[in-house]
């Protein structure tokens, strides 16, 4: 079973695969932290962002993996922690745009598929990962409501966070991740479209578990 979920960034996504994945005893994976691990390796060994063959070397040559309980390791080490930085922010989307980075990240994703039911989230699983998912799910929200919901995750990790600042991020990444040439977030008509700016999370939970009932 393979439940697939796409949108930008701030659309609530993840809280929602992970509850979803919860109730239903499916393994949730989180696929932007994937890209944003290696966005953490390229940068900590000043790899030059602008190498598709350098990035996709260091792919190759470290091993980039998501535990059953949602942790990052790089070469086995927790990095869960430290690829939620505004400088990764800044890279993830160019990163993750060559081709071949993405074609490894992809068979690495459908791995999972083989061996667990799965609740994956990111920007191509719909379209490119998963086009045969059991469930199609494109999760929105006003670009308004995607910063708000930021601002908040950050002051309750006790980050400072500045309205405009984060706005300016979102839309950049919004951007880069929709015009992009390879694995740009789409809708498609075969996806269910939810928007999710005036719903809550509970809300949006309860839809979906309808929808798949
Ligand atoms: O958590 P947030 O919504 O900010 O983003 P994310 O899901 O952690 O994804 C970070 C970045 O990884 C995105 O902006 C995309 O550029 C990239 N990504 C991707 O290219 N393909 C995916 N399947 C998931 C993420």
């Amino acid at each position: 079973m393979i439940i697939a979920i796409d949108g930008p960034a701030g659309s609530g996504k993840g809280t929602v695969a992970k509850i979803l994945a919860n109730k239903l005893g499916y393994l949730y994976i989180d696929t932007g932290s994937m890209y944003r691990s290696l966005t953490y390796l390229v940068l900590r060994d000043n790899i030059d962002t602008n190498s598709e063959i350098d990035i996709y070397n260091a792919f190759k040559n470290n091993d980039i993996e998501i535990t059953p309980d949602s942790k990052n390791l790089l070469n086995g080490e927790d990095i869960s922690s430290k690829i939620r930085t505004e400088e990764i922010n800044i890279n993830v989307a160019k990163v993750a745009g060559y081709p071949t980075v993405r074609e490894l990240m992809r068979e690495k994703q459908r791995d999972f598929a083989s061996k667990y039911n799965i609740v994956m989230e990111g920007r191509d699983i719909t379209t490119e990962v998963f086009p045969d998912a059991d469930y199609k799910f494109y999760l929105d929200a006003s670009i308004d409501e995607r910063v708000r919901r930021r601002v908040k995750q950050n002051e309750e990790k006790g980050l400072e966070s500045n309205y405009e600042e984060i706005y300016e991020s979102i839309k950049n990444r919004d951007t880069s991740d929709m015009t992009r040439e390879y694995g740009a977030l789409k809708r498609t008509t075969e996806q269910i479209y939810i928007d999710s700016s005036n719903m809550t999370i509970d809300e949006v939970v309860e839809y979906m578990m309808e929808v798949i009932k």
